[in-house]
C-alpha cells in the first residue's frame, strides 16, 4: 500500500483525490500497489468531504507518519510551503507539486535535498498544467541540446485575451476564469506575468540545467491591454497572447522575457486559445517540438501531479537520479529583439 498526503486541499490539492478515485483502478495497475490518502494537511475543515476524517492541521502528523512516504505540496507560496518541503525532503519522504512560485525560487536547493536523501522532487504540475512537459524533456529528449523555449504558459491571461477577442471585457473574462479556477489566488501574478515568469525560468532550468532568478527576467502582463490593442492585431490576422521565452546563448548567458505579442497566423502560437498553453521548443537534433494542452484547472494540473506520485510510488520510479540544476545568478540577459521571425511583434505598451 502507498500512504499518501496532500498539504493544501484547494483547487489542484482536491483534484489530486477526484483524479485518484476516478482513475483507481488505471492507478493502482501503473503503480503495482493500492493507494491510499492518509492525511490531508489544511487549514480549513472539509466536513462534507469523503475525506473528512483525514484532515489535519498539523503538519507533524505527516512529517512524523513513517508510513506516508509521499507527499503532494498544493499549497502555493514560499513560505510554510518551503519548510515543510525542505523538513520532508531531508525526512526522507519524496515530495511532489504544483508548486511553480517555490520550484522557482528554491528548486536549486530542493532538488539538492532530495539528491542527497535518495529522494525525489518532481514539479511536472508547476508548468503546463496537465501538458507532460518535465518528463518529455528530460526524458524524451535527454540526447538533445534544447536551445531555445517559446511558450503561451499562463492560462488565466491566454483565456482573457481569447474572451476579449469576442468582445468581453477583461473584468468580465478575468471573473470567468476565477470561476472556473484557472487564476492564482492573487490574479496579478497571472496579469501581471509573474506566474509565466516562473514558468519560463522552471523550464529553461529543465532544459539548460541552469535556474535563472525569475525576479531579474523583464516581465510585462496583459494589464494595460484594450480592445484597440486586439482589433490592430485583427487586422493584421494577428492574435494578441502573453509570450514567454528563453533562449540560451553560446556564451552560456541565458535571454529570457516575458511580455504581450502580436503573434502572426504562421506560428502554431496562433491558434492556442482558451485556458490552452502551447509550448515550441528548438532541439539541436530534434529540430522543432511542440506541446499543447489545458494550462490550468484542478483536474489536468492534478492529473499531472498524481502522474509524479506513481512515479515516486513505483518501484523503478522511486530510484531514478533527477538532474540538479545550478544557480544561474548573474547569467541572465534581456533579449534586445523585439520582432521574432516566425512568432511576431513584442507589443511595447
Ligand atoms: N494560474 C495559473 C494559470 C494556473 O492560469 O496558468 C496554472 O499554473
Amino acid at each position: 500500500m502507498l500512504n499518501i498526503a496532500i498539504m493544501g486541499f484547494g483547487t489542484v490539492g482536491s483534484g489530486i483525490a477526484e483524479v485518484i478515485s476516478g482513475s483507481y483502478a488505471l492507478v493502482k495497475s501503473r503503480l503495482g500497489d493500492d493507494i491510499n490518502i492518509k492525511r490531508i494537511l489544511d487549514l480549513r475543515d472539509f466536513p462534507d468531504s469523503p475525506y473528512a476524517n483525514r484532515v489535519t492541521h498539523d503538519f507533524n502528523d505527516i512529517l512524523n507518519d513513517d508510513s506516508i512516504s509521499v507527499v503532494a505540496e498544493t499549497m502555493g507560496g514560499v513560505g510554510a510551503a518551503y519548510k515543510y518541503t525542505k523538513a520532508l525532503l531531508e525526512a526522507g519522504k519524496h515530495v511532489v507539486t504544483s508548486n511553480k512560485e517555490l520550484v522557482a525560487a528554491h528548486g536549486v536547493e530542493l532538488l539538492r535535498i532530495a539528491d542527497k536523501r535518495g529522494v525525489r522532487y518532481l514539479y511536472e504540475g508547476s508548468v503546463g498544467g496537465g501538458i507532460p512537459l518535465i518528463r518529455p524533456i528530460t526524458e524524451s529528449l535527454a540526447h538533445d541540446d534544447i536551445t531555445e523555449i517559446t511558450g503561451i504558459l499562463n492560462g488565466t491571461t491566454n483565456f482573457i485575451l481569447t474572451q476579449m477577442a469576442s468582445g468581453f471585457s477583461f473584468d468580465e473574462a478575468l471573473r470567468e476564469a476565477q470561476r472556473l479556477g484557472y487564476a492564482e489566488a492573487d490574479p496579478t501574478a497571472d496579469v501581471d506575468g509573474h506566474d509565466a515568469c516562473r514558468k519560463i525560468c522552471i523550464l529553461a532550468a529543465v532544459a539548460f540545467g541552469v535556474l535563472i532568478p525569475s525576479d531579474e527576467v523583464s516581465c510585462r502582463g496583459i494589464r494595460g491591454l484594450t480592445l484597440d490593442h486586439i482589433n490592430a492585431a485583427a487586422e493584421k490576422n494577428r492574435a494578441v497572447r502573453l509570450i514567454a521565452r528563453a533562449r540560451r546563448l553560446p556564451n552560456g548567458k541565458i535571454e529570457a522575457e516575458v511580455a504581450p505579442f502580436e503573434v502572426v497566423m504562421t506560428s502554431p502560437l496562433h491558434s492556442v486559445e482558451g485556458v490552452f498553453n502551447g509550448v515550441l521548443l528548438h532541439g539541436t537534433m530534434t529540430g522543432d517540438v511542440m506541446f499543447y494542452g489545458r494550462g490550468a484547472g484542478s483536474l489536468p494540473t492534478a492529473s499531472a501531479v498524481v502522474a509524479d506520485i506513481i512515479d515516486c510510488g513505483s518501484q523503478n520510479g522511486c530510484s531514478k537520479k533527477q538532474r540538479l540544476w545550478e544557480d544561474g545568478t548573474g547569467l541572465y540577459v534581456l533579449p534586445e529583439d523585439g520582432s521574432v521571425a516566425g512568432l511576431g511583434d513584442r507589443i511595447e505598451l
